[in-house]
């Protein structure tokens, strides 16, 4: 299957570039994907007009699909209203069948009104082991502050709070992909039978680390999992090609702390 990993698009900033987008959108169209995946900063300041303007671009990309996660910037004040007013929830389960795949996604909104920093929230937790529950081929957790700090972007700052405790349970969930932005570096972390995937900034010139705007397509099977990096209008760029299973000894799935913790070690296997 294929899945276009678009975020950061900063509609109505002052360094949001339309063609960029414009670009971006018809790259992914030609390409055609199963799945895309809008993982949040939609708007610059979470304005009314913005979120407008967000819906009109974005409405754009031909998908039957597509997932949208609120950000820190989409969340200013009442921000997370007008998502939801433009975008519908702003959690999502959704399952799809897509190049012999039974896939499971989950978006969850990571921003709180008025912060940078990211927070899932424990509340969130049975929710999304619901959603990853069923059996399914791939497994993709979506949102958009970052789970681990990412290389090139200063001084650490605003990452999930609950990062930990995410981590372990998105592992336990079986998790194979999450999909993240809000650093504006796109890049990849293979950790915990997980590959934590980054997309930089797909339509602002808001770049420091990785100077150049960019969005991802992820091409996955039963085997494989490769990320490729695009920039708009530009050049193309492998982020890797990896296994979709972890080996065993590897995975860590069967030693996980965080269950017995949390009920007890007799209620961790029920
Ligand atoms: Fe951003
Ligand atoms: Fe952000």
């Amino acid at each position: 299957m294929l899945i276009a990993q678009l975020s950061d698009i900063h509609v109505g900033g002052a360094r949001h570039r339309a063609d960029l987008l414009h670009a971006a959108i018809a790259e992914v169209n030609e390409a055609g994907p199963d799945l895309v995946v809008v993982a949040g900063d939609l708007t610059d300041d979470g304005y009314p007009d913005q979120y407008a303007l967000a819906r009109e671009e974005l409405g754009a990309i031909d998908c039957e699909h597509v997932v949208h996660v609120p950000g820190n910037h989409d969340a200013r004040n009442v921000g997370y209203v007008r998502f939801e007013d433009t975008f519908g929830s702003r959690d999502k389960q959704l399952r799809l069948r897509a190049g012999g795949l039974d896939v499971a996604i989950v978006g969850v909104d990571s921003s709180k009104p008025d912060l940078n920093e990211g927070e899932i929230g424990r509340e969130h937790y049975g929710w999304i082991e619901e959603g990853f529950e069923d059996p399914a081929d791939l497994r993709i957790f979506a949102c958009h502050h970052h789970l681990m700090p990412i290389p090139g972007t200063g001084r650490e700052r605003n990452q999930v709070a609950d990062a930990g405790d995410v981590l372990a349970l998105l592992r336990h969930c079986r998790v194979d992909l999450v999909l993240s932005g809000h650093r504006h570096v796109p890049w990849i972390w293979p950790v915990a039978s997980m590959l934590l995937v980054h997309s930089g900034t797909v339509s602002t010139m808001r770049t420091r680390g990785f100077p150049e705007p960019a969005y991802n397509l992820i091409r996955a099977d039963r085997e494989r999992i490769a990320v490729e990096l695009h920039v708009p209008g530009g050049r193309t760029q492998s982020l890797g090609d990896y296994p979709q299973e972890w080996p065993q000894e590897l995975s860590g799935r069967q030693a996980d702390p965080f269950l017995e913790v949390r009920r007890g070690p007799w209620l961790a296997n029920d």
